[in-house]
């Protein structure tokens, strides 16, 4: 990580002091920072059929949301102030968008979510709201004022698909230059108007509700649960109700569930580990177009080295591994070449033990990892 990167603070001074707590601004945090694309491949990119994008424009005090893919007409028909095109997941479009993610790394892969960049021209925005995760906002070419509010008052408007904010008054006020970032935290309410025609990056994390964990859990459990058993009365009353259901039978329910739905700690790494590195639904992977043996593919990993594919997710738990929704373990160098792996995202070029390279050959083959390519191809997913 760049020293610049949390203005002169420690990355354990940051997490102490702000990380979930409080607002950070830090001027120059990735100096000469001028952005990872133009305003024509933003509205390019969000013409694509699977890019996850929305345009946002202000009407006086209207707002209006719209879903793209949109068409380059769309971008042609718009005025010339107030709207703001945001595009999610930047960093599986753009190789520079991968690695200005490792500049944070010191935060917790599992708990990254992916880079969104706006484009906005002046007086574009989407409003002033409240997100539920953490997030750094890094800005690129043009300046922004954000405002901010750490406030109890988080009511929204009725009937806005945006979740606007009923009341915003900021009670602090700047103007972000390309380079300057500002951390929030969880609902710090904020606003960013660009004062010029400006892009603003964010990195945001994920933090998913206990309702979403629970039923993730109770879905995992539910493949796994083997209960064995039948509901049996031997004891049965006679029925001076026969509609009524005997509350006997209803504490044998009972009694049985609270015997036989549970789970061990391991059962709960496990989901949480298969959960976390699920690649979200609208992505796909293009399995490998070459083919290749498994001695010609170890030998091109010597030669070249690994990276994994940008919408892979890779994460471990002492030497059990997590790798899109997958759970396999590996023993000694394995485990260690793994988890440089899921570290650092690429391997160099060199030997790795075999039982790791039968792993990486399947994750090869369905197209979650790739051969090294230094090359900086911009915008090289886009058809
Ligand atoms: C934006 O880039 O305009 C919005 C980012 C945010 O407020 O979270
Ligand atoms: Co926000």
């Amino acid at each position: 990580m760049r020293d610049t990167l949390l203005g002169g603070l420690t990355p354990s001074d940051f997490l102490t002091r702000h990380w979930h707590k409080s607002p950070l601004r830090v001027q120059q945090a990735i100096p000469d920072f001028l952005g990872l694309l133009t305003p024509a491949e933003i509205k390019r990119l969000a013409t694509h059929p699977t890019v996850q994008t929305r345009l946002i424009l202000r009407q006086g005090k209207r707002w209006v949301l719209r879903h793209g893919p949109f068409r380059p007409i769309d971008f042609k028909t718009l005025p010339d102030k107030n709207w703001t095109v945001l595009v999610q997941e930047l960093n599986h479009w753009v190789p520079e968008g991968e690695a200005l993610l490792r500049e944070f790394d010191f935060l917790p892969h599992a708990r990254l979510d992916d880079l969104m960049v706006s484009y906005a021209v002046p007086g574009g925005g989407v409003g002033p709201h409240f997100d539920s995760y953490d997030v750094f906002l890094l800005q690129g070419f043009g300046t922004r004022r954000w405002g901010i509010a750490e406030t109890e008052d988080l009511e929204l408007l009725p009937d806005s698909d945006l979740k606007l904010l009923r009341r915003f008054s900021p009670q602090a006020q700047w103007d972000l230059e390309a380079g300057d970032m500002l951390y929030l935290p969880p609902h710090c309410a904020h606003d960013g108007v660009a004062l010029s025609e400006c892009f603003t990056y964010s990195i945001g994390f994920r933090a998913p509700t206990y309702q979403e964990w629970v039923e993730a859990f109770l879905d995992f459990l539910r493949d796994r649960l083997q209960v064995e058993g039948r509901y049996a009365d031997p004891d049965l009353n006679l029925s001076v109700h026969p509609g009524e259901i005997p509350l006997a039978l209803i504490a044998q329910v009972d009694r049985m569930l609270r015997q036989q739905v549970r789970w061990t700690h391991q059962q709960v790494a496990e989901c949480v580990g298969r959960y976390l590195s699920e690649p979200k639904p609208h992505l796909f992977f293009e399995p490998a177009e070459e083919s290749l043996t498994l001695e010609a593919f170890g030998l091109r990993c010597l030669q070249q080295g690994l990276q994994l594919d940008p919408r892979s997710r890779l994460l471990f738990s002492g030497k059990v591994f997590y790798f899109n929704g997958d759970r396999f373990e590996l023993r000694r160098k394995g485990a260690t070449q793994m988890r440089c792996l899921a570290d650092t995202r690429k391997l160099s070029a060199g030997a790795m033990d075999p039982e790791f390279m039968k792993v990486l050959y399947d994750a090869w083959q369905a197209g979650w990892i790739k051969f090294f390519d230094s090359r900086i191809e911009r915008l090289s997913h886009r058809a």
